[in-house]
């Protein structure tokens, strides 16, 4: 098959109709949008999938709460998700909702399916169930016999007829397909995290229930009514309904998924039950389960009930959505978690974005217009700057694979090093001086050099940020699509002879955060299980024991003292800056004066309360805390026994 029919198949999770979407949702269907644009710039066939899961005891008792019907409520909520994509320009090319009538009867053909080849029997089921969780868990699996492992909600006993899938008998299929596969899970990291709970012995899967009537009905030939799917079922088969599987299967050559991008918290049900399903059904496994990490906000996973959502629309317009994106893509090591913060947003897009590619953008504006008239000409970019022609192609030749790894932090941190070297070739060639020298075609060629490795990273930068390269390319004469892609990054040429067009800066510096986030609701935290239902047992027995999640809600960093001074009146306080690795150093008031001197902290590290709320010390704003140890004999910092970058996290 050559490349240009090769059909590529990307998903996102369908995502739960009882919240509406905030950045953790934008995060994954933003990856997902960057892949699916990359690809069809190569020149791909692309599929792109979204949509909303509708079905379950959750939406059921989230519409009730609103004295809603789980319909009325689900076509609202799910709106609300496509409207914001609508608004992102997520490039989907079909949003399912597992309410469509097609989805519920390729739903229906995959049971028939699993029930005729023998993989469904009916039996009664007893265990716990979580219904935030959607999930089932065993006696063993509970935390104090009672509450959810994965969420802390208290679990329900359930005990009701329901028919199974025989999960286990897939155990040694599922064990074959990682070992054969090392990347279908990304990243790689993940992937013994799955074989280890597969290895532990896989359970058959109960499939159906009765104790409610949201889902979809089991299918006419299985004649039992009273039992509804599973929603994970459900919502899993998603991936081949949008293509028409159990309809019209004209699409289903899209299959197998290229990745479905997912977030942690789902992995075991796409990397264990849906290959599971898959083999049942006779159909292909995907090629990868990418499985990022969560957006936290002070070290707490970002979510509704805690009242610590950011809102994806007001962050995106205020700072623009697709500063927005890269930030996203560019901060994050993909699978690790991050933590969202404004001060990050800024720097990223007065540094990045501003300083590395939108002044090198300036400069070569600039200079094209004042000894060339805009005019630019490739012809000798090789001949006086090989060295750098050389390592920058070297780069745009390589970072593809980085993409559909998902390391886009890897992919954006390589494309920056080609802007480096553009950045640093006018400042080692002072084609200024060139032009004094009346050395023309030196300085040419040096501003050439630098427009096309800027066309190349507008390619390459493309599916990040559509409309802002699109300008950088029109700056540069040329139009981003997939004959300027073969040409440019396939074959590696160079521009041809263009005029300049000059276009107002594109990233205006920003110097304060634009958006007032909400601090983490008070009175919804009895709402919050870990907070409410663990700490039961521990009040009873009279320990304070926090749990391990509790513990690193504390961020402890490692602090340079850049400086310090006494606070004028106080006995006991000093005034330090303390650099955090963060934008600019911390100001921190400690009352350590009877024991250190001023100057004998310069320079020295400390141990730093990251999180604290700022507070007021004697009208002084402090926006953290030391740790130190005191005893009779005095008091001592504490501080990292041998020197670690600023900003390290302890603990
Ligand atoms: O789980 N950080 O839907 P859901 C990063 N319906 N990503 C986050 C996040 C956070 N704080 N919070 C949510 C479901 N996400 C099921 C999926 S698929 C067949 C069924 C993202 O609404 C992340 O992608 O709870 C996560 O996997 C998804 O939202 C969960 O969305
Ligand atoms: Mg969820």
């Amino acid at each position: 098959m050559s490349d240009t029919c090769k059909k590529v198949y990307i998903t996102t999770p369908i995502y739960y109709v009882n919240d509406v979407p905030h950045i953790g949702h934008a995060y994954t269907t933003i990856i997902a949008d960057t892949l699916a644009r990359y690809s069809r710039l190569v020149g791909y066939d692309v599929f792109f999938l979204t949509g909303t899961d509708e079905h379950g005891q959750k939406i059921e008792q989230a519409a009730k709460a609103r004295g809603k019907s789980p319909k009325a409520y689900a076509d609202e909520i799910s709106a609300r998700f496509k409207d914001l994509w609508d608004e992102f320009e997520i490039s989907y090319d079909k949003f399912i909702r597992t309410t469509d009538e097609d989805h519920m009867r390729g739903v229906q053909k995959a049971f028939e399916v699993m029930y005729a080849n023998g993989d469904i029997y009916k039996d009664v089921y007893r265990g716990n169930y979580c219904v935030s969780c959607e999930t089932f868990f065993t006696e063993t699996q509970l935390v104090d016999n009672e509450f959810c492992p994965e969420c802390g909600r208290s679990t329900s006993v359930v005990e009701e007829e329901s028919y199974f899938f025989r999960l286990s008998k897939y155990q040694d299929k599922l064990l074959a397909w990682y070992e054969a596969n090392p990347e279908s899970i990304l990243p790689k990291s993940k992937r013994n995290e799955v074989i280890n709970f597969v290895k532990n012995g896989l359970e058959d899967l109960s499939i159906t229930r009765t104790s409610f009537d949201w889902g979809v009905k089991l299918p006419a030939s299985v004649n039992d009514p009273r039992h509804v799917m599973y929603v994970w079922l459900d919502a899993l088969m998603n991936y081949v309904t949008a293509l028409g599987y159990g309809n019209d299967e004209a699409k289903m050559d899209f299959w197998p998924a290229k990745i479905h991008l997912i977030g942690k918290d789902i992995l075991r049900f796409h990397a264990i039950y849906w290959p599971a399903f898959l083999m049942s059904l006779g159909l292909e496994l995907p090629q990868h389960i990418g499985a990022h990490g969560w957006w936290t906000r002070n070290g707490e996973k970002m979510s509704k009930s805690k009242g610590n959502v950011v809102n994806p629309k007001e962050i995106a317009d205020a700072y623009g959505l697709e500063n927005f994106r890269y930030f996203m893509l560019r901060e994050v090591p993909f699978g690790q978690d991050g933590d969202f913060s404004q001060r990050a947003l800024i720097d990223r897009i007065n540094s990045d974005l501003g300083n590395d590619l939108g002044n090198l953008l300036n400069r070569i504006i600039g200079m094209s217009g004042k000894y060339f008239n805009y005019a630019v000409k490739s012809a000798d970019v090789t001949r006086y700057h090989a060295k750098e022609w050389e390592e920058a192609s070297a780069i745009f030749g390589r970072v593809e694979p980085y993409l559909y790894e998902v390391q886009t932090n890897r992919y954006l941190e390589e494309l920056w090093k080609s802007l480096r070297i553009a950045n640093k070739a006018i400042d080692t060639a002072m084609p200024w001086a060139k032009m004094k020298e009346g050395r023309e075609d030196e300085a040419m060629a040096t501003i050439a050099l630098v427009a096309n490795i800027l066309a190349k990273v507008a390619v390459l930068l493309h599916p990040f940020m559509p409309k802002t390269t699109e300008k950088i390319a029109g700056a540069l004469g040329f139009v981003i699509d997939t004959e300027s892609y073969r040409r440019l990054i396939g074959k590696g040429e160079t521009l041809e002879d263009i005029v300049i067009q000059k276009i107002p800066p594109l990233f205006p510096r920003i110097e304060a955060p634009l958006v007032a986030t909400p601090e983490p609701k008070k009175e919804e935290k009895k709402e919050s299980p870990k907070t409410k239902e663990t700490p039961k047992k521990e009040k009873e027995e009279g320990v304070g024991l926090i749990t391990i999640d509790q513990f690193f809600q504390t961020s402890l960093k490692i602090g340079t003292v850049v400086s310090a001074e006494e606070v004028p009146k106080s006995k006991k306080l000093l005034k330090l800056q303390v650099d955090l690795g963060e934008e600019r150093p911390r100001q921190i008031i400690a009352g350590i004066k009877e024991w250190y001197a001023p100057d004998s902290l310069v320079g020295t590290q400390v141990c730093v309360v990251a999180n604290l709320k700022p507070a007021k010390l004697m009208g002084l704003l402090s926006e953290g805390m030391l740790l130190a140890a005191k005893d009779d004999e005095g008091l001592s910092l504490m501080r990292p026994e041998h020197p670690r970058k600023a900003g390290s996290a302890v603990g």
